[in-house]
């Protein structure tokens, strides 16, 4: 079950780091002799809300552009609500003006070039406009001597965040739409991909490229919205809807600080907590990350129990490590290598091939190659057309998918319940080739050969069954079950494998006799490397004759393989092509439990009786 899942009411704090500026001014108005300079400030009347150019960001992640903001005035943490110039921030150093213009509309000046680059063009009828920031955050330029006689409002061009009595929806009578848009990343302030609409009818939609609805919140009811009860009582007490010939609209006056939509292209509403100075979220939606639409870009896998959820597919880069870096990855990856393509082959002489991906909620962009009624067909069918980038055969026949992959999400074990599928990703011949070979830290390496073409065959090769024969018949290489008498399945083969693997790493091929000597297990090989292992040390169990050149993580992942293997019941042991994928760094496996048996027998607490095996 997903980490998040029952975020809902969970108590889950946005930390923002930006920096607040330092307060000066005081004053809520901007008018033809009074512009706002650097540091200034507009704070209104009630002193709840601030305006002000602010620098997203910290001192290690910043690009130093500002922006024209408004945020909660007494909110240490600077939260900025609405943000006037995303597209076109003011870049340092030149010290940027808010100022009312000639034409009477308000202006962000740039100093440096003296050009405008931020104008609220509105049609102005008087000449006389102040801009004032009201005690709801609007921020309203208007006439000077009639306050009824409004050009523009901030209200009307909401950014990310909804304000108490700030309007959503549709002004049927100009066609203003007004809508939340997410910001690029968690710097740059321009539009990003996401945005929250109303449409005609009221129901909310969390939307990718204003196109595609990933989440709904349903028709209002006149109570609550309805595949969304629970954004009514105590959440959203003021909560308002109106629906008429005019207008379609949400939300006057609430109690929410801050209701809006994220980076990653989450809808949340948020209060501001006194004594912990932290942002409280209480809803949120979606839930998780990976359920929002495209979040990780293209021929990635999100996996929310990963940490960043977003990772690109074996055989693919991060196409924008920098905007990845600060949140935004909708950039998604591309190929390290291109397709060979069709049946023409490349110059390796080879045709593209596939690797699969288990668990995988398959992307819903498929298209049925009924043609096909085997796993072979399918994958040929998929190798037929250029264009054609995974396939999948199950349950619903071959499907196949074409050009960039998105929403490929991992599920995780508990949580698949069976619906997983297994996806077969496309890639370059020689593509594989070089995966193979970079994962050919030297345990590795030995243990699969050097070709614990991928394939059975090889891995139970000569080398192996060399090894297999020698090791039968020696006590510690025999899985219980012989001599315990059950059935004896393949499994028992997956034991002998894990100990041939613990040879390996040890690199003492010859030393088990050495180990058994006079009855005294305890340096038994496989039983200290699976301590070392759950203690968080295996550097210290790699065969000296490997010297430095060992990567730690592969000798962990060996070490990791082989312990599961020999495990007591058969049933915890992985199958032969679950560790070929292991090995191969496309399988994750979890720390394996200490086997009892062996620890038993090697000293550990529990003596072995016969009753134990009656028990297996
Ligand atoms: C600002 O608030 C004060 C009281 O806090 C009030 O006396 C004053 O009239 C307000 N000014 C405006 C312009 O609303
Ligand atoms: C700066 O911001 C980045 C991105 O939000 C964050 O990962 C990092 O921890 C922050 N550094 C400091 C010193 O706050
Ligand atoms: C200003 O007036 C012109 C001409 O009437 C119109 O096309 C334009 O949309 C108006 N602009 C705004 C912001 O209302
Ligand atoms: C202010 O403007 C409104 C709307 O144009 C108008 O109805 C009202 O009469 C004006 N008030 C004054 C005092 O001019
Ligand atoms: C978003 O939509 C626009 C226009 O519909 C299109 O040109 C653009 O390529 C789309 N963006 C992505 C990332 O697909
Ligand atoms: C909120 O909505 C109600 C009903 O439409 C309206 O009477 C009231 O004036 C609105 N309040 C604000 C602050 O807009
Ligand atoms: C909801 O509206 C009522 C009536 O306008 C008001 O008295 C109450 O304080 C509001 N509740 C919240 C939490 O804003
Ligand atoms: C490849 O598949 C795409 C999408 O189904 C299709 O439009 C295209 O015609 C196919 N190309 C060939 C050569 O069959
Ligand atoms: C294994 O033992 C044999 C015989 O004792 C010896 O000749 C051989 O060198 C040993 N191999 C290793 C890898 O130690």
């Amino acid at each position: 079950m997903p980490l998040l899942h029952h975020v809902l009411l969970g108590f889950l704090l946005i930390l923002l780091y930006l920096r607040t500026p330092t307060s000066s001014t005081a004053t809520d108005t901007v008018s033809p002799g009074r512009a706002l300079v650097g540091s200034d400030r507009l704070v209104s009347n009630n002193s709840k809300f601030a305006l002000g150019f602010f620098k997203p960001g910290n001192e290690s992640y910043t690009n130093h552009n500002s922006y024209l903001g408004i945020w909660f005035n007494k909110v240490p943490k600077l939260t900025p609500l609405w943000t006037a110039n995303g597209n076109n921030p003011v870049v340092d150093p030149t010290s940027p003006e808010l100022a009312i213009s000639s034409d009477g509309n308000l202006a962000i000046l740039d100093h440096a070039t003296k050009s405008i680059i931020w104008s609220t063009h509105a049609n102005i009828t008087t000449k006389d406009t102040i801009a004032i920031l009201l005690n709801n955050g609007n921020l309203v330029l208007r006439s000077s001597s009639n306050s009824s006689i409004i050009f523009w409002q901030s209200f009307d061009y909401l950014t990310d965040t909804l304000f108490p009595g700030a309007k959503i929806g549709w002004d049927k009578v100009t066609g203003l739409n007004r809508r939340l848009v997410s910001r690029k990343n968690s710097i740059d302030q321009a539009p990003g991909i996401y945005s929250l609409e109303l449409g005609l009818n009221g129901d909310g939609h969390l939307l990718w490229n204003s196109t595609i609805a990933y989440w709904s919140s349903g028709q209002w009811n006149s109570r609550y919205f309805g595949l969304t009860p629970e954004m009514t009582g105590t959440l959203m007490p003021n909560f308002t809807f109106v629906h008429n010939d005019q207008e379609v609209w949400w939300n006057n006056e609430t109690a929410i600080m801050h209701a809006g939509i994220d980076v990653f292209g989450r809808g949340l509403v948020a209060t501001w907590l006194e004594e912990s100075q932290e942002w409280l979220i209480y809803y949120r939606q979606p839930e998780v990350h990976c359920d929002v639409y495209a979040i990780c870009g293209p021929f990635t896998i999100c996996d929310d129990n990963k940490d960043p959820f977003c990772n690109c597919m074996k055989g693919f880069y991060v196409r924008s490590p920098k905007d990845w870096e600060l949140d935004d990855r909708t950039g998604g990856c591309i190929r390290n290598t291109p397709l060979s393509c069709g049946s023409r082959t490349d110059r390796t002489g080879l045709t593209d091939k596939f690797y699969p991906v288990q668990s995988i909620r398959l992307p819903h962009t498929a298209e049925n190659a009924n043609v096909a009624t085997s796993a072979d067909e399918c994958s040929q069918a998929c190798l037929s057309n250029c264009s054609c980038t995974a396939y999948s055969y199950g349950k619903g026949g071959c499907s196949v998918w074409h050009d960039e992959l998105y929403n490929v999400k991992q599920l995780s074990d508990s949580s698949s319940d069976g619906n997983g599928g297994v996806l077969y990703i496309r890639l370059a011949a020689r593509e594989l080739q070089s995966l193979e070979m970079k994962k050919s830290g030297k345990i590795t390496g030995v243990a699969i050969g050097a070709s614990t073409d991928f394939g059975m065959a090889k891995i139970l090769g000569r080398e192996f069954s060399r090894a297999m024969t020698t090791m039968r018949g020696t006590i510690g290489y025999l899985a219980p079950e012989w001599i315990s008498g059950t059935v004896v399945t393949s499994k028992v083969d997956v034991y002998s494998y894990g100990m041939v693997l613990f040879e390996i790493i040890s690199g003492r091929r010859n030393s088990s006799h050495e180990n058994f000597r006079d009855g005294d297990y305890s340096f038994f090989f496989p039983m200290q490397a699976a301590r070392k292992l759950l203690d968080g040390d295996v550097g210290s169990l790699v065969d000296a004759s490997l010297e430095g050149g060992v990567n730690l993580v592969e000798v962990e992942r060996a070490c990791k393989i082989a312990c599961w293997c020999i495990q007591d019941n058969e049933f915890d042991r992985p199958t032969m092509g679950e560790v070929v994928q292991s090995l191969e760094g496309l399988l994750e496996l979890d720390m394996p439990p200490l086997p009892r048996l062996l620890n038993a027998i090697t000293g550990g607490s529990h003596p072995v009786t016969p009753q134990y095996f009656d028990s297996l």
